[in-house]
């Protein structure tokens, strides 16, 4: 019996590898660990979302919470590598690009057990994105590597990594949505928010580019305002962003602009929300794959994207870093889903194929090169 070890610890990690985890959830010969760090910790960030996708309950649990991205890195690659010493793990799986990502690669590769990426080989070269640093410095440690489209396998082998070691297998997050595409349109969300579908702009903003500086929040919201007298605003809004537009009267100028402020849904209800917009503005990056699948325009408030895929074969737009061009986003009829190879609903299942192949190569035994 051969043990995978899956570490995830914010939200997108968690949509990420719910296929993985269910594909090979029959295989006799694989025991699947899951190991919370707690990087999102509210319960509509991760309870919520992992009823919503039938997630396993989490094995361990190890309560990292928020702080500086240095106290929560270090945090959790201290806490990581506990629990890696006491799990024995003969390969551990990561996914997506977040603080969780690269603490959990960097302990399994301190103790060389070897690990597998989900979503590698995505870049934007915007070295002032947090993500941009986890993404490149945790595909450096990884054996296997997971592409979900034509660049991200490009850009590995730009950086010399060795074509054995890249998989493509396709997007693991649009294998949730089609999962869960069904049900969340039966939930008509859009009912409790008393919007018509099709008619109103969806918002999600938390990008720190985009919420940590008072004026850049500022300019935002008086552009949503100004959005909010043609159309109707429907902004589900991270904890992130709440904690700066309250400390800034964001919040209230919003409300007075007629804004449908939620606090975070979870995965069935925003999905739900997704399906019946007219438009969404975002700056999170699985938002652009999820609203290209489905057809939706999509307008992403940042100068660049790591998923240029869903500009050039998808529904996605990039403003750049003007937010007053918010307020000329107008709803438009769906469009046919992208056609993105690959991005079919079954990547989960060829990841799950290349890890099982993987640990049934690996000798037996411990692999781990410190002493418990
Ligand atoms: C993180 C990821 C980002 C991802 C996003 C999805 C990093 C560097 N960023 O950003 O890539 O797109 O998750 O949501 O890993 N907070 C709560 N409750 C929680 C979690 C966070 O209130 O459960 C608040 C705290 O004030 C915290 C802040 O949100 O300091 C930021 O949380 P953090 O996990 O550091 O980053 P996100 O902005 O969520």
């Amino acid at each position: 019996m051969k043990t995978i070890l899956y570490v995830v610890g914010a939200r997108p990690n968690f949509v990420k590898a719910a296929p993985v985890i269910q594909a090979l959830a029959g295989d006799q010969d694989i025991r699947q660990v899951i190991v919370h760090t707690g990087q999102h910790y509210d319960p509509a960030l991760s309870d919520e979302v992992l009823h919503d996708l039938g997630f396993p309950l989490p094995d361990r649990f190890l309560g990292v919470g928020s702080g500086t991205h240095a106290e929560q890195t270090g945090k959790t690659l201290i806490a990581v590598e506990r629990a890696l010493i006491d799990d024995r793990p003969d390969l551990v799986v990561v996914s997506g690009d977040v603080n969780a990502t690269l603490a959990a690669a960097l302990a399994a590769a301190k103790l060389c057990i070897p690990i597998a990426h989900i979503e590698s080989g995505l870049r934007s070269r915007d070295w002032s994105m947090p993500e941009e640093i986890n993404r490149v410095l945790t595909d450096r440690l990884c054996e296997i590597l997971f592409t979900h489209s034509p660049e991200a396998r490009d850009n590995l082998t730009l950086e010399g990594i060795e074509a054995t070691r890249i998989h493509h297998v396709g997007n693991t997050m649009i294998d949730s949505l089609r999962r869960f595409e069904g049900p969340a349109r039966m939930a008509e969300a859009w009912r409790s928010v008393g919007v018509e579908p099709g008619t109103f702009v969806l918002v999600t903003l938390h990008r720190p580019s985009n919420v940590d500086d008072d004026e850049r929040l500022a300019a935002i919201v008086s552009a949503l305002a100004e959005l909010a007298r043609s159309v109707p605003v429907v902004f589900p809004i991270h904890p992130r962003t709440a904690a700066r537009l309250e400390a800034s009267g964001g919040d209230e100028r919003l409300a007075g602009a007629g804004i449908q402020c939620l606090g975070p849904l979870g995965y069935l209800d925003f999905l739900s929300l997704e399906l019946a917009a007219g438009a969404v503005l975002t700056d999170s990056g699985g938002i652009q794959e999820e609203t290209s699948a489905l057809g939706i325009a999509c307008y992403t408030l940042r100068a660049n994207t790591e998923r240029p895929v869903t500009l050039t074969s998808g529904t996605n737009r990039l403003l750049g870093d003007d937010p007053t061009s918010i307020a000329a986003i107008r709803p438009s009829p769906a469009g046919p889903p992208a056609r993105i190879p690959l991005w079919d609903g079954h990547a989960g299942e060829r990841a799950a194929t290349v890890l099982a192949a993987a640990v049934s190569e690996l000798g037996t035994g411990a692999r781990l090169s410190v002493p418990t």
